[in-house]
C-alpha cells in the first residue's frame, strides 16, 4: 500500500504584509513519488514548500508528516528537517560557506556521521552535480548556474528521504538541467519521493508521477500528467502551455499517422515509437 507522507489540510498563510499566499489549501503527498508542481509567479509554490520543512508557520489549517502534526519546537524541526530536504529557489539563501566543499559537508557533517561517511556523501553529491572541479572555488564566484548545482548537491549529500527542490532548472542550461533530473530519477528509484516546482511544462508531463497545478493560492487539480494537461480550462487559466509531446500526438492522430486507438504518448521516446510503429503498418 503506498504510504502517505504529507497530509495537508486547510493551510493558509498570510505574510507580515497581509498578501494571502496561501488559501485554504488542501493536498496530499505520497511516498515515493515524484511529483511536479506547475503554477505561474505568485502562485504560492514557494510558500507552500517552505511549510512542508518547518521554515514558515501555517496561519490556519494543519500539516501532517507521517501521520503526525508538523511540530515546531526545537527538537521537532531538527528531526523533521533531517527527513525533508529542500533545494531553495535562490541558491544565495542556501550558500554561506567560504568554499563549495565545506559548504556540501555543512549538512551532513551536523548529522554526526564519521568523517569517512561525510567524504564518501559529499564526493557522491559533487559527481551526480559536476561539481567537483569547483569544490575549492569560493561560492561567491560562482555563477548562478553553478550555485543551484551546488546547493543541490549539498541537499543530495544529507540524503534525505524527501527532497523538495524549488524551481531547480531554472536557469541552467540543457545539458545541466538534464543531469539534475537524471540524478533525481536515481534518487527516486531508492524510494525516495521528489517534489519539484517548475514552469516548464514539458519536464512536468514527462518526468512527474504526478502534477499539481497551484494558482492563486490555491490546488487547481492534482493527478497523472495526462489527465492534467487534458483539462483545457485549467491550463489556460494557470497560464500553462501544453506539452509538446501532448500536442504532437494530438496532431498526429487527427493527420490519421498514428491510429487514434493508441494510448497517449507519455514522453518523446514513446512518441517516437509509435510513429515508427504505425509507418511500419502503413509500409506493409
Ligand atoms: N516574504 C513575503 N512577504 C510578503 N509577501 C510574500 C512574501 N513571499 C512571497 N510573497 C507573496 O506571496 C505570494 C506567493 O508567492 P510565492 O510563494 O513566492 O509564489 P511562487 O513561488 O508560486 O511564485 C505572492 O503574491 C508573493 O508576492
Ligand atoms: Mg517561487
Amino acid at each position: 500500500m503506498e504510504s502517505v507522507l504529507f497530509s495537508i489540510d486547510q493551510l493558509s498563510h498570510r505574510y507580515a504584509d497581509d498578501t494571502i499566499a496561501l488559501k485554504s489549501l488542501s493536498l496530499t503527498i505520497k511516498q515515493g513519488k515524484k511529483i511536479a508542481l506547475l503554477g505561474n509567479n505568485g502562485a504560492g509554490k514557494s510558500t507552500l514548500f517552505l511549510h512542508l520543512n518547518g521554515i514558515l508557520q501555517p496561519t490556519s489549517g494543519k500539516i501532517y508528516f507521517k501521520g503526525k502534526e508538523v511540530a515546531y519546537n526545537r527538537k521537532a524541526l531538527l528531526s523533521l528537517r533531517r527527513q525533508v530536504g529542500i533545494v531553495f529557489q535562490d541558491p544565495d539563501s542556501q550558500l554561506f560557506s567560504a568554499s563549495v566543499i565545506q559548504d556540501i559537508s555543512f549538512g551532513p557533517k551536523n548529522l554526526g556521521l564519521s568523517n569517512e561517511k561525510v567524504l564518501e556523501r559529499v564526493e557522491w553529491a559533487m559527481e551526480q552535480t559536476e561539481t567537483a572541479v569547483l569544490k575549492d572555488k569560493p561560492t561567491h564566484f560562482l555563477s548562478l548556474g553553478q550555485k543551484k548545482r551546488v546547493a543541490i548537491a549539498g541537499v543530495l549529500a544529507m540524503d534525505p528521504e524527501v527532497i523538495i527542490l524549488d524551481e531547480p532548472t531554472a536557469g541552467l542550461d540543457a545539458y545541466y538541467s538534464k543531469q539534475i533530473m537524471n540524478v533525481l530519477n536515481i534518487i527516486q528509484k531508492q524510494q525516495k519521493t521528489i517534489i519539484l516546482s517548475t514552469h516548464d511544462v514539458n519536464l512536468a508531463y514527462e518526468w512527474a508521477d504526478e502534477v499539481v497545478v497551484m494558482h492563486d493560492g490555491e490546488v487547481l487539480c492534482h493527478s497523472d500528467p495526462v489527465t492534467v494537461f487534458q483539462q483545457e480550462e485549467i491550463i489556460k487559466k494557470a497560464h500553462l502551455d501544453t506539452p509538446w509531446v501532448m500536442e504532437m500526438f494530438q496532431a498526429l492522430v487527427e493527420g490519421k499517422v498514428i491510429s487514434s486507438d493508441e494510448a497517449i504518448a507519455q514522453n518523446k521516446e514513446e512518441l517516437f515509437q509509435k510513429i515508427r510503429f504505425n509507418n511500419m503498418k502503413i509500409l506493409q
